[in-house]
């Protein structure tokens, strides 16, 4: 029988190679590359050829007579609404989060809410005594919830624990790193044994239709510990993020095969564990200084939620030679662009200003459509004229300096007009060709359609009071 040969794996990304290695060929980090006898992985066993293939059934795409996938909702409308309406049966999903970022505190939370509706949840932490966790929990004030607990990492040990007694609705394994399984001989949190636990747990929920969630840790560099590949394996990966110095938490769907990845759940960390901001517009927008020039309303898409979110410029003559661009949550290459067609397109001279932007509440924002938000935030800090606080922005700026319309205006204009917004400034055109038509709401705004990047700059321009600065030319009043 041929000599088995041990491979070297990188346990940053799961490339093998044939010795050890300082740097990985594959993805260039260093120190990642560990041993791994090929005889221990999960199959290695089971040579090809040491047994007769079994013959399978085969089931048709369209059966008709099967109903959708049971899901299960926690009733934490947040995280209903980023796992597409609860958690699928049988399905798994990866939480990665950084460390005290809560996603300890999330879990127990969603247990006891489900827990409380006749369902058997078990949690499983291999990285907190059941005491810790229990603490935790009456701190919380869920000490009453039915959650069954067990500080275990074994997971043929947890497997065999499961499949006694009644089907669980819902597994939590916290975390997936300090678990591991006899079939595989490296430490636990190396690759082949997350994996190798990842893959006996995706067995157990498939064969049981039992939900479950899988807590993996983030890297400094924001990726999930262990190998990519559990992200593959998986149906879900959703992340928990910190934003900005508050206490709020995004939580974001990276993958999901069973729903929409763009949805945000929006929470509150307090006292009292984990609360759902339902209107995270408003908190978005509650510390505005309304009057400050340089401040501009981004009426936004978050998924199929609308957003308010205050952009912030500010544009100062510079001392330097190469002048200072600085963005927080937005992308830097976006605001040299916008900034590039200000110049080339409405006459601004913006090579001797430093320029800071941010995006208000420590929120990241994504969408092109940003970029009418940024220019007259821009326009407003440069000009010193403040906009009308009642007034948002939202439409995509060409490198031609025309503004491209948007998807979604009308959700965009409902959403302001709910939170008291009586202006919008958006790409010419119907907002939604014709659809939402019916629909009053957002009607109450008075919505200024700009064709070209000059309108908007002209017309903030033209708002300014005429008695403070008599002289200047209109489009470009503080320039050189
Ligand atoms: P935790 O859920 O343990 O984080 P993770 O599992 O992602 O590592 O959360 C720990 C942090 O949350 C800790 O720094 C304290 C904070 N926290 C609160 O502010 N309020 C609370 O009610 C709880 C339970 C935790
Ligand atoms: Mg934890």
């Amino acid at each position: 029988m041929a000599k088995q040969h041990a491979s070297f794996v990188c346990q940053s990304c799961g490339a093998v190679s044939q010795r050890w290695q300082g740097r990985c060929e594959s993805c260039g980090a260093w120190n990642t590359i560990a041993e791994e006898s090929p005889a221990s992985g999960i199959g290695a066993k089971t040579a090809l050829g040491a047994r007769k293939g079994r013959i399978f059934g085969l089931s048709n795409l369209i059966e008709t007579d099967r109903p959708a996938p049971a899901r299960i909702t926690t009733g934490i409308a947040e995280l209903d609404r980023v796992t597409g309406g609860g958690f699928v049966a049988g399905s798994v999903i990866l939480l990665g989060g950084e460390p005290g970022i809560g996603k300890s505190t999330l879990l127990i939370q969603a247990c006891a809410a489900l827990a409380a509706t006749d369902r058997r949840v078990v949690y499983i932490s291999g990285e907190e005594a059941v005491d810790q966790v229990r603490l935790r929990a009456q701190r919380l004030g869920l000490g009453g919830a039915p959650v069954e607990l067990a500080a275990e990492t074994s997971i043929e040990d947890i497997v065999a624990t499961l499949g006694h007694g009644k089907r669980p609705a819902l597994v939590v394994i916290d975390s997936i790193q300090t678990m591991w399984t006899e079939l595989v001989e490296s430490t636990p949190g190396t690759v082949s044994q997350v994996r190798g636990a990842a893959q006996a747990l995706i067995r157990f929920a498939k064969t049981t239709g039992a939900a479950v969630i899988l807590v993996g840790h983030v890297t400094k560099d924001g990726q999930i510990a262990g190998p990519r590949v559990v992200e593959h394996m998986v149906d879900a990966v959703i992340s928990f993020e910190g934003e900005g110095g508050r206490d709020l938490r995004l939580l974001r769907a990276v993958k999901n095969r069973f729903g929409p990845t763009d949805e945000i759940g929006v929470f509150e960390m307090t006292g009292r564990g984990l609360e759902e901001v339902a209107n995270p517009s408003a908190l978005f927008l509650s510390s505005r200084d309304a009057a400050a020039p340089g401040a501009a309303v981004f009426a936004g898409m978050e998924g199929t939620r609308p957003l308010l979110v205050e952009f912030q410029a500010l544009v100062a003559p510079s001392s330097l030679g190469t002048p200072r661009r600085a963005v927080v949550g937005w992308d830097t290459a976006r605001l040299a662009m916008v900034v590039a067609v200000l110049e080339a397109h409405a006459g601004l001279k913006l090579g001797q200003y430093d320029i800071y932007l941010s995006v208000a509440g420590g929120l990241r924002v994504g969408e092109p459509a940003a970029d009418l938000a940024a220019a007259a935030a821009l326009v407003s800090s440069l000009t010193g004229v403040s906009l009308a606080s009642d007034s948002v922005f939202f439409g995509e700026i060409a490198l031609s300096g025309a503004i491209r319309p948007v998807a979604h205006g009308m959700a965009r204009l409902k959403e302001a007009a709910k939170l008291g917004f009586c202006q919008a400034t958006t790409p010419q055109g119907p907002p939604e060709q014709g659809r939402n038509k019916g629909d009053s709401s957002a009607k109450e705004l008075i919505v200024r359609s700009c064709k070209h990047i000059s309108g908007l700059v002209a017309e903030i321009a033209a708002s300014r009071p005429k008695a403070l600065d008599p002289g200047r030319p209109p489009q470009n009043p503080r320039g050189r």
